[in-house]
């Protein structure tokens, strides 16, 4: 079994104290995941972040410098501020979100890479990342694969036709297969592994064994070879696979015996029942209608609107994040520069992200001045949920004219700074999905135009 990154406590005790006041770096998500693969010995015959020499060869090559098959960038990407206070030969902590300590850097190798900072070096693990499920099935953490030596790769929903064949499998040759499954987003990965225990309960239950990692499922040939030098480690020599091959053929000596990809068209009842969790329809799914414009567009008054025509008239849970009202609670001491709107925003995105998650609906008006920022929160919710950009296209003339609370008048006088459209941007979004030509028109009218998008898209 190879040797795990973790020190002993006297050693701990004893970096720790040596180590007192050495810089941080707080690890990501997708960071904390590998590093629980290295300190576990998974990716033996690492013992560290790869340095730049390396890094380089895996780029172009995928094999480390002295020729051995390496597919995954594995140095530590940290931020400039970082890569500026750090030499060759410091330590650096690596901590998880909530701040742990969980091991140290000796760093090696300070690089930059497409604009990117990395850093290379030893890993000491003073800690292993807690989990609160699935404790039987990780057996990354103490490599308890005697008697498997066949890997099923499951970086996707299975079906009928992989199930047929792994019975097949098992009952040609009496060996058990691995099943390799993978556990990142809690509540994605909940379902996402309710819809493979589904499928794999049609097999004898002898002839597999579940395991999961942490991370996400396999999703291109880097991070597919990435599994395979994985599996090489724990001493698998057969592996199914229902993808490519190619490169894997050329840079392992893994038997590889490749079936092809089944379909929900040909499903068992049990897995198309929970994929209805994993995959709702669109009218299930969680939706963000965030409204952008300037104050005094008629954002809020038409969000208010909204919610109450949708609580009326459908059976769904709608939240209204209000740009003035988030101001003075979530976001409560914010002020208005770029930073600090970034912040605001933020903020608004986090949460609306949770909502949808749980397939809520989520009404936004914030200004949202900027277009990054839209497309940033864009991207952040439609990794599992919807999202409509509603363009409120209120002139600044008209804004102005109205200035209900007063601010245009106050902002004209110079006595607010930074004031939207006055003294400060606002970039009309070109990619919004609804455009609301507001003036002349009452609230009533243009919540219709929205109903009628949802409507139009099966989300109403
Ligand atoms: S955003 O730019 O960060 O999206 P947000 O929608 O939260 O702005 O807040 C805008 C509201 O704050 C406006 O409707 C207005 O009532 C008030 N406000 C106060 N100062 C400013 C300012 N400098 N610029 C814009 N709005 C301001």
């Amino acid at each position: 079994m190879p040797s795990n990154l973790i020190v002993d406590n006297e050693k701990a005790n004893e970096l720790i104290s040596a180590n007192q006041g050495c810089e941080s770096h707080n690890l990501t998500q997708g960071q904390l995941y590998d590093l629980e693969l290295f300190l576990h010995g998974n990716y033996f015959p690492l013992t560290g972040y790869i340095n730049h020499k390396d890094f380089i060869s895996v780029q172009n090559n995928y094999c480390l410098d002295d020729g051995s098959p390496w597919s995954k960038l594995l140095s530590l990407e940290v931020d400039t501020k970082l890569q500026k206070k750090i030499n060759i030969g410091n330590k650096v902590e690596l901590r998880d979100s909530e701040g742990v300590l969980m091991a140290f850097l000796t760093v090696e190798s300070i690089f930059s890479f497409n604009k990117k900072h990395y850093f290379g070096g030893l890993i000491e693990g003073i800690e292993t990342p807690y989990h609160v499920n699935y404790q039987s099935l990780r057996l990354y953490q103490n490599h308890n694969f005697q008697g498997l030596n066949t890997m099923f790769i499951c970086n996707d929903i299975i079906h009928k036709s992989e199930i047929n064949y792994l019975r097949d499998f098992f009952e040609k040759t009496q060996k058990k297969i691995l099943i390799q499954t993978f556990f990142s987003d809690p509540q994605e990965s909940s379902r996402y592994l309710k819809c493979i225990k589904a499928a794999l309960s049609k097999l004898p239950e002898n002839s597999y064994q579940l395991s999961i990692l942490p991370g996400v499922p396999p999703n291109d040939k880097r991070t597919f070879l990435n599994q395979v030098i994985i599996a090489n480690n724990w001493g698998i020599k057969t592996l199914i696979t229902t993808q490519c091959t190619k490169l894997i053929s050329q840079y392992s000596s893994l038997e590889l015996i490749n079936i092809p990809k089944g379909s929900k068209e040909n499903s068992f009842e049990e897995v198309l029942n929970e994929l209805t969790y994993l995959e709702p329809p669109n009218y299930k799914k969680g939706i963000t209608i965030f409204f952008t414009g300037l104050s005094g567009s008629g954002k809020s008054t038409i969000a208010k609107q909204l919610q109450s025509t949708l609580l009326d008239s459908t059976r769904r849970n709608v939240t209204l994040l209000d740009g003035d009202i988030i101001r003075k609670t979530l976001c409560s001491g914010l002020g208005f520069s770029k930073e600090d709107r970034l912040m605001n925003l933020r903020r608004i995105s986090f949460v609306s992200k949770e909502i949808c998650k749980n397939g809520g609906v989520v009404i936004c008006a914030p200004i949202a001045p900027y277009d990054e920022i839209r497309k940033e929160i864009r991207a952040n919710i439609e990794k599992n949920s919807i999202f409509i950009l509603v363009h409120v296209n209120t002139t600044l003339e008209e804004c102005e004219k109205r200035d209900r609370k007063g601010l245009y008048a106050r902002a004209r006088s110079g006595e607010i700074k930074e004031f939207t459209g006055v003294s400060d941007p606002y970039e009309i979004p070109k990619d919004a999905e609804i455009e609301l030509n507001t003036e002349g028109r009452t609230a009533e009218s243009c919540c219709e135009d929205v109903i009628f998008y949802l409507k139009k898209s099966g989300l109403y």
